[in-house]
């Protein structure tokens, strides 16, 4: 089995698209089949639940945006995720549970375990093999997607600072739980000096040169 699950996480605004798609062109160089994916909207179904649960008007329940979360992972995971690493692809996925747990657990206020068993329950039990958590100071990461954007902010994107710091010091709690599944960079380095850094530990993942 060669198949891997490598997931990338960090708040609005890190980088983390970015850094995707360098790496995913790097492992394409080295002759491996990527699947470039993400949370939410990984799916048809997941498309259609992504602007739900980001572009809804009125009131969103807490615990209906979870499940909605819930219900888009689990869709991903059974028809795409699984599949492809069945088939010895590297999957490279933008958000997955850490961002459940670090939104809707702690930002949300739903409770941490609660929402990574929900979230586990979704997913079947599906682990990555590895996290790369890109950090970045709050404001700093915001004002990347106002630039990006011109202020256009999503329903998530729209909460106060507060939330985001909750967000990004519920990341590096996960982090500090588990060091031997995550990587932590620092976001505020150069593009090409996080790449390496990255490249570095998905190269002993995967079992090619760094170069
Ligand atoms: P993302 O796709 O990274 O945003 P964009 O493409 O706009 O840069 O993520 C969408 C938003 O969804 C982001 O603000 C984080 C949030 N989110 C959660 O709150 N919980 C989750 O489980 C996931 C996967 C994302």
């Amino acid at each position: 089995m060669t198949g891997r699950f490598i997931t990338l996480e960090g708040g609005d605004g890190v980088g983390k698209t970015t850094q995707a798609e360098l790496l995913s062109a790097w492992l394409a160089d080295h002759g491996r089949t990527v699947l470039r994916t993400r949370e939410p909207g990984g799916t048809d179904l997941g498309v259609r639940i992504r602007e739900m649960v980001l572009h809804e008007r009125g009131h969103v329940a807490p615990r209906a945006e979870a499940l909605l979360y819930a219900a888009d992972r689990a869709q991903h995971v059974e028809t795409v995720v699984r599949p492809a690493i069945a088939r010895d692809e590297i999957v490279l996925q933008d958000r997955y549970i850490d961002s459940s747990v670090a939104y809707q657990g702690v930002a949300r206020g739903l409770g941490g375990d609660q929402v990574r068993s929900v979230s586990e329950w979704a997913a079947d039990g599906l682990a990555p093999d590895l996290t790369i958590l890109l950090d970045l100071d709050v404001s700093v990461g915001r004002a990347r997607v106002a630039a990006a954007r011109g202020d256009t902010f999503d329903r998530l994107e729209s909460e106060a600072q507060a939330f985001h710091e909750s967000v990004r010091s519920a990341f590096l709690a996960m982090a500090d739980a588990e060091p031997e599944r995550f990587l932590v960079i620092d976001a505020a380095a150069s593009t090409e000096d996080v790449q390496r850094a990255i490249r570095a530990a998905v190269a002993r993942l995967v079992a090619i040169d760094a170069v």
